[in-house]
């Protein structure tokens, strides 16, 4: 299947959830507002690999990533880590909340993939 539509109204604030998408793991993150204003904080010159928060959501509230290590494509551990964002046990790569690389071997953020919002309640991801 080449497109996921998922309901967002099951994933509950603070909640990261797993799904399966061109048979790669898919985070969908429904992000708290302390876990946003932290992101949209970061001073880009701390990255490794430097994005804003802004360029990677299209809602604050959302955050939509593929579940798959940059270094060799372990799957990140949601919630874990030193940056509150995913934790990758294969080699200790520690993600935030935006899902950007913040220490360890992995040398870029998660993928964003090509997504949208047709409703409040939906995002279409592919
Ligand atoms: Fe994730 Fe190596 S595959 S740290």
């Amino acid at each position: 299947l080449s497109k996921i539509e998922i309901k967002l109204n099951e994933i509950p604030e603070g909640k990261n959830m797993t799904f399966k998408w061109r048979g790669k793991p898919l985070f969908v993150r429904h992000r708290t507002e302390k876990e946003i204003a932290a992101e949209e904080a970061v001073n880009l010159a701390e990255l490794r690999d430097p994005q804003h928060d802004k360029d990677r959501v299209l809602n604050p509230s959302w955050v939509i990533v593929l579940g798959v290590c940059t270094h060799l494509g372990c799957v990140p551990i949601a919630n874990a880590g030193d940056f509150g964002g995913y934790y990758c046990p294969c080699h200790g790569s520690h993600y935030d909340a935006s899902g950007r690389i913040r220490k360890g071997p992995a040398p870029l953020n998660l993928e964003v993939p090509y997504y949208e919002f047709p409703d409040d309640d939906t995002v279409v991801v592919g």
